[in-house]
């Protein structure tokens, strides 16, 4: 087996399927799953990161196709494609329905009758402006975001629970002010913002804990409590790198066990080995190579520790291990003494800021969001739980200016609203 990337794909393939039994190590095949349904690795990691092409998840919109963009060879050879035409109209409607909820008023409609003309262009694109400084996308925004971190609540918080909202809450006046994105990882203060007839009211959330933005939100960590604080590890993941474990390929798979060691890391960077001193044991190989997953996992998961179920900081580890009694967890249980906590294999962290800048830095979670937002405009499914990728030709550009221009959501929408892809039909 040669040890380019798309073999190791290839090799982690064959790993991932052995995804059934780890499934049942790690105790969350239940209906407690992330997204609320079961859990189960995604089959390809070739089309986790949101790059690759997508064969056929759940229908193609115009728009979607590889070659939408024009840079594809394929592109001329697809009359589909070809034979779209702009309908700015058309284009109104559906922006008006997912940018502010409502149709558009007829006047305006009919501003747009002839799409041919550049004037119809303008008029188009200043829409699409009003509606980003509508309150009503505003209130939109918020329900994208409760949708997208799958939180929210109705009414006040109950049971000494935290407020469930705050975070989407938060991601939306981020958004709508102009921040950018990469405050939702890196604000320092006043993450924890209520909304209430038109306003944003700043708040922090409180406690004593440390600050990393929606990273440290009360409500996200309580919805995400979970044994070893692997659940928000994986909200993490899933929400903000729009892919599965296992996140990180070496090039140079190992076979190991029953299975392959598709990670880069060190293999004894996590705990593990000695199943009879070990609490759970993170090297074992026998059905699968838990280590896959895990060395990208338990580097970061002890960042989250000491939240308690109901989301509040607390000064000792609160999570649990699922052996036997289910003892609190020990720092030992994740990591062998001297190791740091990482992002990434090569991006090592002290704390949850130094975390949350990492997760800022990371161009994947720049294209995560991008792919998000076209999902989204397009009317298509959910890019982890669905596996609606976006192949890097539709998102390339739009990465590039995103990451080009500040990082600001608004323009990164109205990129998409205004694209050719998006208001031909
Ligand atoms: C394909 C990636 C992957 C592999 C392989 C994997 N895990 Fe996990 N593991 C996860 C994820 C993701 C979670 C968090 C699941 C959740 O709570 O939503 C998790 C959670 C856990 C938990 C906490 C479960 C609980 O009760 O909440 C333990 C313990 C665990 N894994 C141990 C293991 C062991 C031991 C192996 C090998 C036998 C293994 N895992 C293999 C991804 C993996």
């Amino acid at each position: 087996m040669r040890t380019t990337p798309r073999h190791a794909s290839l090799v982690a393939l064959s790993a991932a399927f052995g995804l059934v039994a780890a499934v049942a190590a790690c105790g969350n095949s239940s209906s407690d799953s992330l997204a609320g349904e079961t859990f189960s690795g995604n089959p390809d990691p070739a089309t986790q990161n949101g790059s690759a092409s997508n064969p056929g998840s759940g229908g193609t919109p115009p728009g979607t196709q590889p070659g939408a963009s024009g840079a594809d060879p394929q592109a001329a050879s697809n009359p589909n494609i070809d034979k779209r035409k702009v309908n700015y109209g058309e284009a109104l409607r559906t922006a008006s329905l997912k940018l502010v909820g409502e149709l558009p008023a007829l006047a305006d409609v009919a501003l747009m009758a002839d799409s041919t003309n550049a004037a119809t262009k303008a008029a188009y694109e200043s829409k699409i402006d009003a509606m980003l400084s509508d309150p009503r996308f505003t209130a939109r925004q918020i329900q994208w975001w409760r949708d997208t971190l799958k939180t929210g609540q109705q009414g006040a918080p109950k049971n000494g629970m935290p407020s469930f909202d705050t975070a989407a809450t938060f991601a939306a006046e981020v958004v709508v002010t102009d921040r950018p994105y990469t405050d939702l990882f890196t604000a320092s203060t006043n993450t924890c913002p209520t909304y209430a007839n038109g306003k944003f009211t700043d708040a922090s959330c409180g406690g004593t804990g440390p600050t990393a933005g929606l990273l440290t939100d009360p409500g996200i960590m309580s919805q995400y409590y979970a044994n070893m604080a692997f659940r928000r590890v994986r909200f993490v993941q899933e929400t903000f790198v729009c892919s599965k474990f296992p996140a990180e390929f070496t090039s140079t798979p190992t076979p190991m066990g029953g299975g392959v060691y598709t990670s880069p890391w060190n293999f004894n960077s996590i705990s593990g080995g000695n199943a009879q001193t070990v609490r759970v044991n993170f090297q074992d190989t026998s059905s699968v190579v838990c280590a896959n997953c895990h060395t990208s996992m338990n580097h970061a998961a002890p960042l989250f520790a000491n939240f308690d179920e109901k989301g509040a900081y607390q000064k000792d580890i609160q999570v649990k291990v699922p052996s036997t009694g289910t003892p609190t967890a020990k720092l030992e249980d994740w990591l062998p003494g001297g190791e740091s906590f990482a992002w990434r294999n090569g991006t090592t962290v002290t704390d949850l800021a130094s975390y949350g800048k990492a997760i800022a830095a990371d161009a994947d979670v720049a294209r995560c969001i991008v792919t998000r937002e076209w999902n989204f405009a397009m009317s298509r499914a959910d890019v982890v739980n669905d596996l609606a990728t976006v192949p890097p030709v539709v998102t390339d550009p739009l990465v590039a200016d995103f990451t080009a221009n500040g990082f600001k959501l608004k323009r990164l929408i109205r990129n998409i609203f205004t694209a050719d892809d998006f208001v031909k039909f």
